[in-house]
């Protein structure tokens, strides 16, 4: 073990230490220090230069006599998935697939070789499950496979070895964490693995005209166990998202140097696989209570896309001196400043109160213009009115108790308005004279006040 060194490395920003730490120096993150070996004789640190050696003795090219990229596109079959990807399968990209354990990423990319496997082959490379469980899956599945080759092994030297025998078209990595190259001494899923790993598809991808799509597992805290580093060397990044014990998921693209990262894709996890979901407002709504204190619904965007959701709040009198707080599906600073905003406009008296947040159906929501309907849950629950079933509220909060306008008002109107909303509350600034929308009733609101007499008509 001459010219060795063990090394812990930080997995967030690969700030390295001599000694084990619990909280990174660099980039505050706990717990984030994996051990490493690295390799002091200089020659790995050729090796590593060297795949990288296809971009050196380049030259220059005028800007006009550049041609436009044609991006070959290829379906999954799973038209969602094809959106946030920005249409389809780039050949010769490289797509990174992040998501918890058991969250559905091997399902959805066993249901995608069948699609793919039309015009192209595929190779899909288990680390992680033996070939009778994929063969098990597939059935489940119904995925027949008749262009995929199944590979289950975790030596990256050897799995480049079958794929220039098999010639793929398309490479699955499930997952980059349980690969290994022969030139790095310490261990799967160290950061200096998991980028040797990743570089040697990324050369093989650009060089060979190969889709790749890696799977990557994140940790708790919802960052890619592995370097951060991993993200920027992919051509896009999709993350795979929702609460395990109910059956939605969403796709969405955190990176796409392809497409936009506005779409998300939404399914429904059945026992025959991912199923896609073309009106996710429908789903998210149908265990809505009803004649409930507490409850408001919103239109939010998700990209492009107008989802309506359902918000719920639960006032009590506070347990304890230091009030409880806990929010689901709603970011805590958004929650605390439209508490703040509530309790010093309006003098209602939230901080004897324990307040509990939560967006049925576990989307998350991070747009401001969720913002009336979480005060509108809160006065309601605090005041024990019930907002009527038919309403929706769309519309941001200053900090002085004004509503401001939101961008695509009519889009989120229409929504709620198809599936049958009939009245909707949405900032005075945003009602122009030719905004308006069948079957829905639509009412301005300039502040908070407005918002309690509204309530208080109930
Ligand atoms: N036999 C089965 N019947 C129905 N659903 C299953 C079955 N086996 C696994 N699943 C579902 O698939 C999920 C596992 O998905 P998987 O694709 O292996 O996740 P990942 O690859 O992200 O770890 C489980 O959480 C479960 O919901
Ligand atoms: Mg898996
Ligand atoms: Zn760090």
């Amino acid at each position: 073990m001459k010219g060795l060194k063990t090394v812990y490395i930080c997995s967030e920003c690969e700030y390295e230490s001599m000694k084990w730490l619990g909280k990174c120096p660099k980039c505050n993150s706990w717990n984030s220090f994996v051990e490493d070996v690295i390799d002091l004789s200089p020659a790995p640190a050729k090796k590593l230069s060297a795949s990288m050696a296809a971009a050196s003795g380049a030259s220059a090219t005028h800007f006009s006599e550049l041609d436009f990229p044609e991006y070959i596109r290829s379906s999954t079959g799973i038209s969602e998935l094809d959106r946030v990807l920005g249409g389809g399968l780039v050949t010769g990209s490289v797509v990174l697939l992040s998501g918890e354990p058991g969250i559905g990423k091997s399902t959805l990319l066993l249901q995608i070789c069948d699609c793919l496997g039309e015009s192209k082959k595929v190779l899909y490379v288990s680390g992680e499950e033996s070939s009778g469980q994929l063969k098990l899956r597939a059935k489940r599945l119904q995925v027949i496979g008749s262009s995929l080759y199944i590979l289950t092994e975790t030596n990256i030297e050897n799995i480049l070895e079958q794929a220039a025998k098999i010639k793929p078209d398309v490479i699955i990595v499930d997952s980059v964490q349980t690969m290994y190259s022969d030139k790095i001494n310490s261990s799967p899923g160290s950061v200096s693995n998991v980028k040797e790993v990743a570089m040697a598809f990324i050369n093989k991808a650009k060089t060979e005209d190969i889709s790749i799509i890696l799977v990557g597992h994140i940790n708790k805290e919802g960052s890619i166990a592995g370097p951060k580093v991993l993200e920027h060397m992919v051509d896009a990044v999709l993350s795979f998202e929702g609460d395990k014990r109910q059956s939605y998921r969403i796709i969405r693209a955190n990176k796409n140097r392809f497409g936009s990262t506005n779409e998300i894709g939404v399914f429904e996890m059945t026992d025959t696989g991912l199923r896609e979901i073309v009106n996710p407002s429908e789903m998210l709504l149908a265990d809505r209570p009803s004649d409930a204190s507490g409850n408001c619904a919103v239109c939010t965007l998700e990209g492009t896309r107008p989802i309506v959701a359902e918000i719920q709040a639960l006032v009590t009198p506070a347990s304890s001196p230091a009030p409880r707080r806990t929010s689901n599906g709603i970011d805590y600073n958004r929650t605390y400043l439209i508490l703040a905003v509530l309790e010093k406009r309006l003098g209602l008296r939230f901080s004897a109160n324990d307040v509990y947040m939560n967006v049925i159906g576990g989307l998350q929501i991070n747009e401001p213009a969720s913002d009336l309907a979480i005060a509108l849950a809160l006065i309601s629950s605090l005041t024990d009115k019930v907002i009527p079933d038919d309403l929706i509220a769309i519309g941001e909060l200053g900090l002085a108790g004004e509503c401001r306008g939101v961008a695509c008002i009519e889009q989120r109107i229409k929504e709620a308005a198809r599936i049958g909303f009939t009245r909707a509350l949405i900032p005075h600034g945003n009602l122009t004279g030719n905004l308006s929308v069948k079957g829905i009733e639509l009412i301005p609101v300039k502040n908070v006040y407005d918002l309690l007499l509204y309530v208080k008509k109930q």
